[in-house]
Parts: C-alpha cells; structure tokens; sequence
C-alpha cells in the first residue's frame, strides 16, 4: 500500500528526512538501511567496489583490438598455473628418491592426475608464448615509451622470472632428462660474467647435483618465483590502470599532422 503524506501543521518544523530508528543518531539510521545484500555489507565495511570501478571501468582508445588482450591472456595463463600448481604440490614429493615416483602416480593414478598435470606443463609453454606475443604487442605499438618505461622494465622482470620459472619447474619430474638438460643449464649459468659462477653454485646447492638441489629448485619453483611475479604483475597493473592504454601507433599519426611523415 502507498504510505499517505501528511502536511506539516503550520507553526512546526518538518521532521528530518530520515529520522534514526534507533536513537543513536542519523548515521546509525542510515548504516542500517544500506547493507541490504552480503555485497553491499562487505562493500559497506571496505569500499572495495571503489578501488574495482577504478582498475576496471576506464576509458580506452580508438582502435584497440584482440591484439591489446594478449596481456590479460598472460595473466591467466599465470593463474591457470598456480590453481594447478597448488594440486600438483598436494602429491609431489621433493626428493631424489620420491620426486619421479610422485609424478608417476598423479598421472597414472591420481583422479583427472594426468589432465592437471598436462595443463601445467603445457599452460607453462603457452605463458611463455603469450608473455612474448604480448611483448611484441607492446613494443610494436610503441608503449615502452613515456609515461610507461617503468612498465616495460617491469615487464622485462616479469619474462626473465616466467623464463627462470620453465627452467626450475623442469628439474622437477627428476627423469633422465630433466636431469641433464638442468645440469647443462646450470653449467652455462656458470659461464655469465661476474655473478654466474656464483648464481650456478646457489642454484645447485652443493658440490654435486641431488637432494639439496631438487629442494632449491622447488622452494625456488613454487614458493620464491610465483610470490615474486604475483606482487610485480599487481605493479603492472597498477601502472597500467593508472597510465592507460597506449592508442594504436597509427591512431595517433592520423589525429596529430605533427606525427604525420608527409607533413614533417
Ligand atoms: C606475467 C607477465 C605479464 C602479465 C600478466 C602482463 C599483463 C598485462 C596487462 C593485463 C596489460 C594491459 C592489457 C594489454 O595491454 O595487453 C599489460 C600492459 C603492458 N605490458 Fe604487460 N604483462 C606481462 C608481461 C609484460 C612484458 C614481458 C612486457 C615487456 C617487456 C610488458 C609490458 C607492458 C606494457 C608496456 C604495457 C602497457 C601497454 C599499453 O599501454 O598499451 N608486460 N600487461
């Protein structure tokens, strides 16, 4: 039923608009009116819906193209990695002796074993991909240029970490060959000039390859590298929210004559 409005009796002032139920105040009145779903109540607490418009709802250039999502297809295949990381570390088992044996038998064993940790090691040579188209994408459209030359250095971080995180996570199985290809890729690591011979002694902590190598490598693989690349991927992000797109390189010589090779 409609509520009826009654006129305020002249000579009396008109009740405020929202008059506190409780008797702690209008704010009080008003808090418990807002929260009407779980959303609204944790958004109440946090204003996290706040920082989500901002990342999310932006302005983009003309002419952006399936091109400018190659850096979000990075980013999931990076997630893709850690949600099937997380089931493979529930079987693996770090050591020289059970490293093989674990693997075994998440993908002969395991329920869906196999198909997880076929994503996992072929999701690892689809990143690496991406994350080189997605550099490709980025320099042919000129965006390592200002404001966004920070971004790129961080981007450069983010390929060599991606690269370092192939390389640790194939030692991993401990079969024949990752076994060698890592001793050979740790041998040529200790080639690099100045800090090589050491990074290679860090890497295969200890005089011969073995146990303590494989727990380095894994520590390495699962615990050191992900975090890393996980807080560098929120500063892109964060750079790239508040940078913006670059406009397709093209764009920008048409709207600007000074851009314009036949008006120079
Ligand atoms: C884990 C790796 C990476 C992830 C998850 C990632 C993610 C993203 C995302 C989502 C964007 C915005 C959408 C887009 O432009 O595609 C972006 C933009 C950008 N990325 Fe990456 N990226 C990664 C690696 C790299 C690398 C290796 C470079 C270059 C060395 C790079 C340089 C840039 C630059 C310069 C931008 C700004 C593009 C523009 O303004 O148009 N990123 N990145």
């Amino acid at each position: 039923m409609p509520k009826l409005k009654l006129p305020t009796p002249p000579g009396l002032k008109a009740p405020p608009k929202r008059p506190s139920e409780n008797g702690h105040g209008d704010e009080r009145g008003k808090l418990q009116e807002a929260g009407v779903s779980a959303v609204d109540w944790i958004d109440e607490r946090t204003a996290l819906s706040g920082g989500a418009r901002w990342l999310m709802f932006r302005k983009i250039p003309r002419g952006t193209n399936w091109f400018y999502t190659l850096g979000s297809a990075t980013l999931f295949a990076f997630l893709a990695q850690a949600v099937t990381g997380v089931f493979l570390a529930m079987y693996y088992e770090p050591t020289t002796a059970g490293a093989y044996e674990s693997i075994r038998y998440v993908t002969n064993e395991v329920f869906l074993g196999e198909l997880v940790r076929g994503m996992h090691k072929w999701g690892s040579t689809v990143m690496v991909i991406l994350i080189f188209l997605h550099m490709g994408r980025t320099f042919f459209w000129g965006a390592y240029k200002y404001p966004r030359e920070l971004n790129w250095v961080l981007g450069v971080a983010l390929l060599i970490l991606t690269m370092l995180m192939s390389f640790s996570g194939y030692l991993l199985p401990f079969d024949q060959r990752s076994y060698w290809a890592t001793i050979v890729g740790v041998a040529i690591q200790g080639t690099g000039p100045l800090i090589g011979p050491y990074l290679a002694d860090f890497l295969r902590a200890g005089p011969e390859f073995g146990a303590t190598t494989l727990a380095r490598f894994y520590a390495i693989h699962m615990l050191l590298l992900p975090g890393v690349i996980a807080a560098l991927i929120g500063a892109h992000l964060y750079l790239v929210a508040r940078q913006g797109t670059t406009a397709p390189p093209w764009l920008k010589a048409n709207e600007d004559p000074e851009l314009r090779r036949d008006e120079i």
